[in-house]
């Protein structure tokens, strides 16, 4: 919960009794984040933001990133774009790396080598907050929402970062423009609610729905932030085949219609290959290959580390995957 929180950018809590405090706090901290101006979108950039060379289109790009745990090494030089627009894939078998790689994009793990630059800005040693103000959301492979808040609350701790009034003009909620900022935030988040189709559970409270739904609550508070990049972490986990189309088609909406560039991370091999522009597999901490689907299929590393023996049928086995049984051939998604 306090990751969410950190990662949504909600630092300082969300009890409202204390939301005049933490708007304080917030104001202070800006201006001096300010002054040193290392800030986010529409502040001087500093040295430290100095563009890479990256490829143009590539929204996203990792190079070199390594992450130690005492004695173990969970990344070793892990490099990759994202190219702008994609449903970019990670997959590979349990304690891979896979989840890793979210955590030092979303800013939760800080690597020990490595940069990482997000839309031509290095965000290696920004804080989680910074980096879901400057357009990176995430959902957490084990669910983390506000289970005693309602949906619509839950949603709407999604946007928090695009508050704008504060504790000085707040109390003229009627002539300094937060009634306005108000409606604006609610029709945001009743967009997203269309589109996941949780109209129905918008008041229940969030700890009361059934696994799938709750799933689907958190992708809309990752997605009420209106990223630029969002980070799925086996969001079809614990889903029935219905459940998994569902939330496939949620994915290739955001990234065709709202324009949402995807990084993620799932088991099933049917959904990957169905919807993924590109594929990036790791095991052991390293990336072993990448490209299209039908080029991860077809690499003999991949085969043998991951997806085990294809069959004459075509359909692959993966062992020690942890999520479904790899023969599934496809989702139907389209
Ligand atoms: N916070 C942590 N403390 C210690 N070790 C960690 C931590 N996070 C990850 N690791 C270790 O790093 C390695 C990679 O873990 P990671 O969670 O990234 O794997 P994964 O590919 O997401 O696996 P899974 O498919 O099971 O979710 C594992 O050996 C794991 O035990
Ligand atoms: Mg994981």
């Amino acid at each position: 919960m306090d990751a969410a929180a950190a990662e949504s950018g909600l630092y300082y809590g969300t009890n409202s009794s204390r939301g005049g405090l933490r708007l304080a706090i917030g104001l202070i901290r800006s201006l001096c984040f300010a002054a040193e101006t290392t800030g986010g979108a529409g502040q001087p950039l500093s040295m430290d933001d100095a563009v890479l060379n990256s490829p143009a289109d590539a929204l996203l790009d990792v190079r070199g990133l390594s992450l130690r745990f005492r004695g173990v090494r969970a990344l070793s030089e892990v490099g990759f774009q994202v190219p702008r627009g994609a449903i970019f894939s990670i997959i590979g078998p349990n304690g891979a790396g896979k989840t890793s790689v979210l955590n030092c994009i979303s800013g939760r793990y800080r690597p020990h080598e490595g940069r990482i630059v997000f839309d031509g800005r290095d965000i290696t040693a920004r804080l989680p907050r910074d980096r879901a103000g400057l357009g990176i959301g995430r959902t957490f492979q084990n669910l983390a929402l506000f289970g005693h808040m309602t949906v619509l609350e839950n949603i709407l701790v999604g946007r928090h970062h695009l508050i704008r009034n504060n504790f000085l003009n707040g109390p003229l909620y009627w002539i300094g423009g937060a009634r306005r900022e108000e409606l604006q935030h609610r029709r945001a988040v009743e967009d997203v609610i269309d589109l996941l189709e949780i109209q129905h559970v918008r008041h229940a409270v969030a700890a009361s729905l059934p696994y799938g739904l709750r799933k689907r609550v958190e992708l809309a508070r990752a997605v009420a932030l209106r990223p630029k990049l969002l980070l799925l972490d086996e969001p079809m986990a614990g889903m029935n085949f219905e459940e998994k189309e569902d939330m496939a088609r949620y994915v290739i909406d955001l990234n065709q219609e709202w324009g949402i560039t995807v990084i993620m991370i799932e088991h099933d091999m049917g959904v990957v290959m169905d919807i993924s522009h590109e594929v990036m597999v790791l095991d052991f901490g390293s990336r072993i290959a990448g490209g299209s689907p039908q080029e991860v299929l077809a690499d003999e590393r991949v085969r043998a580390a991951y997806l085990g023996q294809v069959t004459e049928a075509g359909a692959v086995a993966a062992p020690g995957a942890g999520g479904d049984p790899a023969g599934r051939a496809g989702t139907g998604a389209p």
